[in-house]
């Protein structure tokens, strides 16, 4: 699937209180739940460390209503299909499709013991699947707002973000940490998070006017990165458990210092040193990134994020030829400030911060530039961060 612009509209209010009709019956309220791009800090927030990510215009869009009994119906406007659930199944299985995304936060909310009700939910989707943008957060999230808001429920941001994804973790089996799902849920506009994924405290970071964030894609989408993924969380916990016994109480490589790493090294094999160094300097940098754009230091801000793609290329080994080359040839335009790999890896988008005048060119010579190279063509915008889930205003 491609995007642009258009698409982030590709439901119009009117259009998804049509279809729900035509699929439904009766009037829908409506949600939505955006994706995400990070600025720095990748598999960080497994490891209890630093993320600094920002919402999409790009998001999930439920048609919502309650139903008298306490069924789960979904239809999706992708693949065009219904699908049911019942809310008293004794013990719901995953079916290894998109339904788990959907029916996995059903069963994590009611296992927190949320008492919910039946609903029809129709969704729409303008993330594009599989670029490393959070489609599957967006989904989750605007699922579980919808599941609440029907059972008439408080609902409290953060819980959410964890509640879906434990979803995630326990019914999908992805086991992600919590920033696509709290960002989906905690985003601000105009602003980037900067989140301490121990504590969950977060610190808004606006984005200095003299900057844009230019998110392109790859259009490369390699099919082993959750089993990869799960491969590098178990990496990063074979090195605390590997470190522990000479620094003492580490719980995450979130307490580990580059210094004690370096003093350490001799414990861990030479892969798991580099899986470790990616994720304890990537910390520092996002604590410096932060610093550096909320004081208005873009070219420093972009050198961390330039020096990010570098780890993640040559220490955590999650990037692809095709992405390295994307990143390669936008940090070589005039008025970018820094590009890197976005997301959890093996293809998908890089994120540039771009001078906000030399934005325009800037897509077009990396765009041009990139099928020049690959043969693809990339589909790049900038964007602008938004809130996280609410209510779509109709
Ligand atoms: C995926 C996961 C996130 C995070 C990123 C990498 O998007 O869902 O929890 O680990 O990868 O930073």
């Amino acid at each position: 699937m491609t995007f642009g612009r258009r698409e982030a509209n590709m439901f119009s209010v009117d259009e998804l209180k049509a279809g729900f009709k035509d699929i439904f019956g009766g009037e829908p309220f409506l949600v939505r739940a955006p994706g995400r791009v990070n600025l720095i800090g990748e598999h960080t927030d497994y490891n209890d460390g630093f993320i600094m990510p920002a919402a999409l215009e790009y998001e999930t869009r439920a048609a919502v209503a309650p139903r008298a009994d306490r069924i789960l119906r979904v239809h999706s406007t992708k693949i065009g299909v219904t699908k049911e659930f019942d809310l008293d199944d004794p013990a719901p299985q995953p079916k290894h499709d998109w339904t788990d995304y959907v029916f996995g936060v059903a069963v994590a909310l009611a296992g927190a013991g949320k008492r919910l009700k039946g609903a029809d939910i129709m969704i729409a989707s303008s993330v594009p699947f599989g670029s490393g943008l959070s489609s599957s957060a967006a989904l989750e999230v605007s699922i579980g707002y919808s599941l609440l808001t029907v059972a008439g429920l408080p609902i409290d941001t953060v819980e959410l973000a964890k509640l879906c994804q434990k979803a995630e973790n326990e019914f999908v089996g992805m086991r992600c940490g919590i920033m696509d799902q709290f960002i989906s849920c905690n985003g601000q506009h105009d602003h980037a998070l900067m989140i301490d994924c121990r504590s969950l405290e977060k610190r808004s970071v606006p984005i200095d006017p003299r900057a844009r964030i230019v998110v392109a894609n790859s259009m490369v989408h390699h099919e082993l990165a959750s089993g990869e993924y799960n491969k590098r969380r178990a990496s990063c916990e074979e090195a605390v458990r590997l470190l522990a016994p000479a620094l003492g109480p580490i719980k995450a490589l979130r307490d580990v210092t580059p210094t004690d790493l370096e003093a350490n090294k001799a414990l861990l094999s030479e892969v798991t040193y580099r899986r470790a160094r990616h994720i304890v300097t990537e910390n520092e940098r996002v604590i410096e990134a932060a610093e550096a754009l909320a004081a208005g230091d873009l070219a420093r801000c972009g050198a961390l994020m330039n020096l990010s793609h570098a780890s993640m290329r040559d220490d955590y080994e999650i990037s692809c030829d095709e992405v390295d080359v994307l990143v390669d040839i936008a940090q070589k335009q005039s008025g970018v400030f820094g590009s890197r790999m976005t997301g959890g890896g093996f293809g998908g988008c890089t994120v540039s911060l771009v001078e906000a005048g030399a934005v325009e060119s800037f897509m077009e010579n990396v765009k041009a530039a990139y099928e020049t190279a690959t043969g693809l063509k990339s589909t790049i915008f900038a964007c602008s961060p938004q809130q996280g889930v609410g209510p779509l205003a109709g």
